[in-house]
């Protein structure tokens, strides 16, 4: 079978399907068009996709000869699950070995805006070093204080693990269902979303993003949020309605923001939050790490391998 790989992936994936009689296929420029990567899909049995592109009812109408996908992701926001099932194509995602890459980013985030480490390093480059100031922007203590996790899944809990190992933070958290794991070893307590909302000193999102969740986080929530409070987002852009956040920060009725994904992506240079001193912003790097990217890698791979025996893919997003 022919696999589609759009981006240069770790070797370890390309050896794992090669070496399992895949016939892998990676174009020798791989910055394509949307028109060279719909073609190449239309060319092959599977893929294995880098990127958010869009595999709706109108993708898979283009692809009839497309057996299954493999995504170098464990979001599948950008796939139509319903869409795939109807036609019997599994998509592979790639749970787990992430969680510490991205909590890791989270917790970066969440330090890098208490102590407002992009202002002071922009101040440096800008040969504003300054003189001690006793009183010039100063950042916040996080020790003690309360992290809420909007969706206390396997990210959530290694940023949720972190802030209480690290700053002794007191645990809350909004999800679908109880976290027993993380309300037995990290003391973490179950509370509603507007509690989440206000009790707050950090509030980070980690949840799956579903369409319904559009701009969950605007201006009406931002309000009920505690004027010390931190947003952190490493999860998706969609949750948050930009504008508002900018509102309310620059209205200081929150603190700051350190987003890892935006809305959309990729954010415009224009875009009013990159002007904000207590915004610090990444361009969705949440697993760029090389151990995240080695496993994400070899398990898309791994998904793709068993689809080709004839057996369930270890990771399936389909329901
Ligand atoms: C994911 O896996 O969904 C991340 O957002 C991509 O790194």
């Amino acid at each position: 079978m022919r696999v589609f790989v759009n981006k240069r992936i770790p070797e370890i994936g390309l050896k794992i399907m090669k070496d399992n009689g895949l016939d892998v296929f990676i174009p020798e420029n791989d910055n394509l068009s949307d028109e060279q990567w719909l073609k190449y899909c239309q060319d092959s049995d599977l893929i294995l996709n880098v990127g958010f592109h869009k595999f709706d009812r109108d993708f898979f109408e283009q692809c009839p000869n497309l057996k299954a996908i493999a995504l170098l992701s464990v979001g599948f926001d950008h796939v139509d699950i319903k869409e795939a099932n109807s036609r019997n194509i599994p998509i592979g995602n790639t749970p787990d070995v992430l969680s510490v890459a991205t909590a890791d980013t989270a917790f970066l985030l969440m330090q890098s805006v208490a102590r407002r480490s992009s202002f002071y390093f922009e101040r440096v480059k800008n040969g504003e070093w300054g003189d001690f100031d006793p009183l010039f922007a100063l950042g916040q203590e996080l020790t003690g204080k309360t992290l809420g996790v909007f969706g206390l899944g396997r990210i959530g809990f290694e940023m949720a693990k972190k802030a209480k190992y690290a700053f002794d933070m007191n645990i809350i958290y909004h999800n679908r269902n109880h976290n027993e794991e993380a309300e037995k070893e990290l003391d973490a307590k179950y509370v509603s979303f507007d509690e989440l909302v206000a009790q707050s000193d950090v509030l980070s999102i980690h949840a799956n993003f579903k369409p319904e969740q559009s701009e969950l986080f605007n201006a009406e929530v931002l309000k009920k949020m505690k004027p010390n409070a931190i947003f952190i987002n490493t999860a998706r852009g969609g949750f948050q309605n930009e504008h508002d956040l900018y509102e309310a920060l620059i209205n200081n009725e929150i603190w700051g923001a350190g987003l890892d994904v935006t809305n959309p992506e990729p954010m415009s240079k224009e875009n009013p939050l990159l002007g904000l001193s207590n915004v610090c912003v990444l361009p969705h790097i949440g697993s760029a790490t090389e151990e995240a990217r080695n496993g994400m890698a070899k398990m898309a791979a791994d998904n793709l391998v068993a689809f080709s025996k004839g057996e369930k893919m270890p990771n399936c997003a389909n329901e």
